[in-house]
């Protein structure tokens, strides 16, 4: 007689995408999930936009980098970078992956949202970063962001909105879209596009998206 293994009557989970690993907070997996994926649309926009009036080379400060796919565009195009983040992986998975002569014009610096210093600057881009820092540490960080960029400096950037699934999540900060307006103040938007969507059902863990995608342009 054979052994038979009995089929398992659990059903099988859809596999684990990174805004699975996002909703867990598991940054490792997220970095994992997203590696060697290209640079952010709001990144690319900005750069473009400083490229057009003639202006390469600047600083920018890449808020929240992760594994870097926005800090390796900055660098691909001849800019120095300040990179942040709070996850102690996300440097050993950035450094590797800068060309030689590209790495004098990075530092990065471990830190969380809460004792983020935000040097003056060309450009502040928070990719997908924002949303993460806990509500009583948002006024001073965005604070800290609008005051170190200079006239004609750009942010480019995410927020997530009051009505997305996670702004039920604790120490998530999301915003309606008169709030986006309010924090904005000062600048000239270039960009804000509003994506709101729901998950297909056969997703791990489906859920309503509002993002709003930003870039600005500091009066
Ligand atoms: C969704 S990922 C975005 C990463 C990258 N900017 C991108 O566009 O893919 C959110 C990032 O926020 C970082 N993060 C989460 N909580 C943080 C905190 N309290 N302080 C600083 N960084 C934090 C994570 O380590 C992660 O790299």
């Amino acid at each position: 007689m054979r052994d038979e293994v009995s089929p398992s009557n659990e059903p099988e989970l859809p596999p684990m995408m990174s805004q699975d690993y996002s909703e867990a907070e598991d940054w490792p997996g997220y970095f994992a999930s997203v590696l060697g994926k290209d640079a952010r649309e709001t990144l690319i926009a900005a750069l473009d936009a400083f490229e057009r009036e003639g202006f390469t080379g600047g600083l920018g400060v890449d808020i929240a980098a992760g594994e870097g796919r926005d800090t390796l565009e900055m660098l691909g195009r001849g800019w120095r970078v300040v990179a942040t983040d709070a996850e102690p992986q996300a440097f050993g998975l950035l450094w590797p992956r800068v060309p030689e002569e590209q790495r004098p014009r990075l530092t990065t610096e471990e830190v969380d949202f809460a004792d983020m210093r935000v040097s003056d600057c060309d450009l502040v881009n928070a990719s997908f970063a924002l949303p993460f820092c806990c509500p009583a540490d948002f006024p001073a960080l965005w604070s800290r962001i609008v005051a170190a960029l200079r006239p004609g400096g750009r942010f480019a950037g995410q927020f997530f909105g009051d009505r997305d699934t996670w702004a039920s999540l604790p120490g998530r900060s999301h915003h309606s879209r008169q709030e986006v307006m309010g924090l904005l103040e000062g600048f000239e938007i270039e960009m804000l596009r509003v994506e709101e969507k729901d998950d297909p059902p056969d997703r791990r863990n489906p859920k309503h998206w509002q993002i709003f995608h930003v870039v600005a342009r500091r009066r």
